[in-house]
């Protein structure tokens, strides 16, 4: 059952008792014996951003737990070294979540590529944040980390994984990741997509069935124009045997957030190596030069904010996304972009400490719907990395609010999927595994901080 929880009536110490225990409930909830599910009904499946955040919460209930979190979504890794952006349940019936395992093909269609023949997978990926998750696991429990050799276990994967996105991912060649799916970002159908996405033929109506629409609202979900645009780019991919080099993607684009987040993480990856008696500069000197390309490929001075780059006509896409603050969490860029992000989210267009949490989309854009997946609510995963950004850039106390924030919100919407900006009622679907995986965070406090 949903708990509802609200710090008017129970005063901020109980409050945060009752969220750490519903919190708790959540996770135990939706774990399946070697992972979790972000939700019982709409992702039935291990995802993988998902089970990084969920990891990162779950180290302070069992930090063995959260290892294993990791650890199985690592055992589906490609040879190639690309991490699934789902690992697939054979417990769970075909048509519980869309696209299914025959659609993706993966122990077929992406044998060439290095799929495992077992379990089937996507074929696509998600956001980098394993390594710096796998950090934070290890953090939570050094010894017990330790006794079962958790981090140098994992450190090939996490290191074959940044491989991948360096050496087959730089479609533009100039030292970015590109993203080919706009599910790879995490952000499916924010507007920062739509010029792209118009360019890509929409699979025929009829030709697949959704089954998200059977467990939310059809007002909170993408289009269905938008997942047959989604389905035939997948299929494309698939049908190129996931193969890189022999793909010819019809969206093809460098997103600030995905990049942001692999820099966090390859500096996690320095710390892991060393940690381990590995050696930390191939991680480093990837981050810094990554850094770099992320600044002078993707700041757009005029807007004050990071956004994404077209690669199809090699040009910024001129929307005002959540992800284009994602950066604040880079370590070392020059303080006056930082400065002009802090300016940005406190503007009019993301209004940091006015509105509920942080909202996905320009909240003065033409596409501003506060209900619509990724075109305008507010999401608990990017409100905790834009809190750990405030940290790392100084602005204590935006990042006090910010948190005080996530964990009202969190508690009053049952842990929501996420939350309309300007009146926090919850949207998508509730029990949500991360919504309550960062709230347990927040409240255990970081004893590591921000870099
Ligand atoms: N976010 C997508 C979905 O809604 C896929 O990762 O199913």
């Amino acid at each position: 059952m949903t708990v509802l929880l609200d710090p008017a009536q129970h005063g901020p110490g109980r409050h945060h008792r009752s969220l750490r225990a519903a919190a708790v409930r959540v996770l135990l909830g939706n774990w399946t014996g070697n992972a979790t599910v972000p939700s019982r009904s709409l992702y039935p499946h291990q995802w993988s951003w998902d089970s990084a955040f969920i990891a990162i919460g779950l180290r302070h209930l069992s930090p063995r737990r959260a290892q294993r979190e990791l650890e199985s979504l690592l055992s589906a890794q490609w040879a190639d070294g690309r991490v699934p952006h789902i690992v697939f349940n054979p417990a769970v019936p075909c048509g519980a979540y869309f696209p299914s395992p025959d659609f993706w093909r993966s122990s077929t269609a992406g044998r060439p590529a290095g799929a495992p023949s077992t379990p089937e997978t996507s074929g696509i990926v998600q956001p980098p944040v394993h390594a710096l998750a796998a950090w934070l696991v290890h953090r939570a429990d050094p010894a017990e980390s330790g006794r079962r050799r958790f981090l140098a276990r994992l450190h090939p994967g996490l290191d074959a994984w940044h491989r991948y996105l360096t050496a087959h991912r730089d479609l533009g060649g100039r030292g970015l990741a590109a993203i080919v799916h706009p599910w790879e970002p995490g952000l499916d159908n924010s507007p920062a997509w739509d010029t792209a996405l118009r360019r890509v033929p929409p699979a025929p109506a009829g030709s697949f069935r959704r089954a998200d629409l059977d467990h939310s609202a059809a007002s909170d979900r993408p289009t269905d124009l938008d997942y047959a645009r989604y389905v035939r780019l997948a299929a494309d991919y698939r049908d190129a045997g996931y193969d890189d080099a022999r793909a010819r993607f019809a969206f093809a684009v460098e997103d600030p957030g995905f990049n942001a987040l692999l820099i966090a993480s390859e500096y996690a990856l320095a710390d892991i190596a060393e940690a381990i008696g590995a050696d930390p500069a191939p991680a480093r000197a990837r981050a810094v030069r990554r850094t770099a390309a992320l600044t002078d490929r993707l700041w757009d001075e005029e807007r004050g904010i990071f956004t994404a780059r077209d690669l199809h006509d090699d040009r910024l896409i001129p929307v005002r996304g959540v992800a284009g603050l994602l950066p604040l969490m880079v370590p070392g860029l020059p303080r006056r972009i930082t400065d002009a992000l802090l300016r940005t989210a406190a503007g009019d267009h993301f209004r940091l400490g006015e509105v509920h949490m942080v909202p996905s989309y320009d909240l003065t854009g033409p596409e501003f719907d506060p209900s619509r997946y990724w075109r305008g609510p507010s999401w608990f995963n990017t409100a905790w990395l834009i809190h750990r950004g405030l940290l790392a850039c100084g602005a204590v106390a935006e990042a006090d609010r910010l948190r005080e924030g996530i964990l009202r919100d969190a508690g009053a919407t049952g842990f929501a999927e996420y939350v309309d900006p300007h009146n926090g009622a919850g949207r998508g679907i509730r029990d949500f595994s991360w919504t309550a995986g960062l709230a347990l965070d927040l409240l255990c406090g970081h004893p590591e901080r921000a870099r």
